[in-house]
């Protein structure tokens, strides 16, 4: 299986990136409207003519004049994650390209694109005169491409995000446990172009300073993140970061960013990998703004869900009976822009290609049942519940009412049945042992593919309900 490119830092002797990593890098985030109506081989032959010489010139090793400036033939100078939006994929192609999973079945509360582009390249380079080259040539051929938006942003020297605190530290470290949380794997349920791609979520943030400054101290300010500025968790004062223990402790601001973020616990295996980058910049109106690209990879769109709607945008995450209120951070930020995009596996053909290919078409004798699981509360509004341990049973439609498997959810909401020769079947919840909580009706299921999807949410009828 090839993975996406430009996703994950390249991990050499150290863990340091010569380009990702580098605190000289810059970031680039190229959005890509095309035009209206455009045909699969009209899409096909931009990517293939534009879109990958412009990437390959990007990426290319030092040569000519770069060389005597220093950089070292073996050394790239860019890299490069190319993700297709929702407006790429809700295009009438014919045949039509299968959608990732999370796009056809979308989960509620994703980001909505404030702006719905075809395609993000999320670029990084250590030279200025590399992107604008690649901004050049990607904008070349108005007859298919209809605008292109730049937000830029940089790779921090101290790891510091612009409010001043440490970045980054709770953040997947090994390169297989970045790679298990980012790309899409085999057994997923995705359609089979997409494995060893990975759902990318980009948000422009900015940081208000003005509302951050002028709380009381940095006291105050501390207990906005959970962490002082150096890093030290607030309830863990003399603890470095590997060391914390993973309960904690009454120090611990309950709406603070870490705290609502980063849940221990059973939440362990919610996870996403974040790789955004800083910027400050100044308009001719004389304002000087800051914030933060906010990117993050995942191999489903649910973990990211549940991060931020579920537990940071929810008043009464963490502490289960009273309102705490959402994130702190959130108070001092606004979102200029958001997006979700799926970056596909590399291909050498051309950007995407996989997309473009038919699936084999193989029958299998079993398949998969993914449940993707969620609660809503009765008003529709932005509350989210505890999604894990919810039951499933997978019964029998031929009258007996036989149960032939169980499984339950975990705190993502995903749970699978395996192994399921072809054919008809009733998936049903057990009854939730929960007050207020309105079971999701039963789904009769045709499996007559390898894997297919339910998404199942139950209603909870009392607004007041806490948290789990
Ligand atoms: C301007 C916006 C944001 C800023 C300035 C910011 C800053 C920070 C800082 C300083 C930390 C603590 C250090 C660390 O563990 O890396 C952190 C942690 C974290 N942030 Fe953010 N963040 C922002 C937005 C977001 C968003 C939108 C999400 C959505 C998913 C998010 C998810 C996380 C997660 C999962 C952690 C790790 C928490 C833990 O497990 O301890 N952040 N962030």
């Amino acid at each position: 299986m090839s993975l996406a490119k430009g996703v994950l830092p390249r991990q050499r002797n150290t863990n340091q990136d010569r380009v990702i990593r580098n605190p000289h890098a810059n970031g680039y985030f190229i959005s890509v409207d095309l035009v209206d109506p455009l045909t699969r081989e009209q899409v096909a032959a931009w990517l293939t003519n534009v879109a990958k010489p412009a990437v390959e010139q990007l990426v290319a090793h030092p040569h000519g004049h770069e060389l005597d400036l220093g950089h070292d033939a073996s050394e790239r100078l860019a890299a490069v994650a190319i993700g297709f939006g929702e407006r790429f994929f809700n295009r009438a192609f014919d045949p039509p390209i299968a959608m990732p999973l999370d796009f056809a079945n979308r989960p509620r509360r994703l980001p909505n694109a404030t702006h719905p582009d075809d395609i993000i390249f999320y670029v990084v380079a250590l030279s200025e005169a590399r992107a604008a080259d690649f901004l050049a040539t990607l904008s070349s051929d108005r007859s298919t491409v209809a605008n292109v938006r730049l937000h830029r942003g940089y790779q921090r020297i101290d790891e510091s995000e612009v409010f001043g605190y440490r970045d980054g530290i709770r953040n997947p470290r090994a390169a297989e446990e970045r790679q298990r949380i980012a790309f899409v794997e085999g057994d997923s349920g995705e359609p089979e172009w997409s494995h060893g791609g990975t759902y990318m979520v980009y948000m422009r943030i900015q940081q208000n300073h003005e509302t951050f400054d002028a709380l009381a101290d940095d006291n105050a300010r501390d207990a906005v993140i959970g962490r002082t500025s150096d890093g030290r968790r607030l309830d863990q004062a003399e603890v470095d970061f590997p060391n914390e223990p993973s309960e904690y402790g009454s120090g611990m601001p309950p709406n603070s960013h870490v705290r609502k973020a980063g849940p221990r616990g059973k939440h362990e295996d919610v996870k996403i990998f974040r790789r955004g980058l800083p910027y400050v910049e100044a308009n001719d109106s004389g304002q000087v703004t800051r914030g933060l690209n906010f990117v993050s990879f995942q191999k489903s769109l649910d973990p990211f869900d549940v991060i931020f709607n579920d537990w940071m945008r929810d008043t009464r995450f963490p502490e289960q009976q009273s309102e705490i209120g959402q994130d702190a951070l959130l108070a001092h930020t606004t979102t200029i822009k958001e997006g979700a995009y799926f970056v596909p596996p590399h291909d050498d053909d051309f950007p995407g290609a996989t997309m473009f290919r038919a699936a084999a078409v193989k029958q299998p004798k079993t398949g998969k049942i993914h449940i993707r699981k969620t609660v809503r509360d009765v008003n529709n509004s932005p509350r989210g519940f505890e999604r894990s341990g919810f039951v499933f049973e997978l019964v029998a439609n031929d009258g007996t009412g036989t149960v032939l498997q169980t499984q339950s959810t975990n705190a993502v909401g995903h749970a699978t049945f395996d192994d399921v020769p072809l054919g008809v079947y009733e998936v049903r919840e057990q009854p939730p042992m929960i007050a207020n909580m309105q079971p999701a009706p039963n789904q009769t299921i045709n499996l007559d593919s390898g894997a297919v999807v339910l998404r199942f949410e139950n209603v909870q009828n009392d607004p007041n309900s806490p948290y789990g």
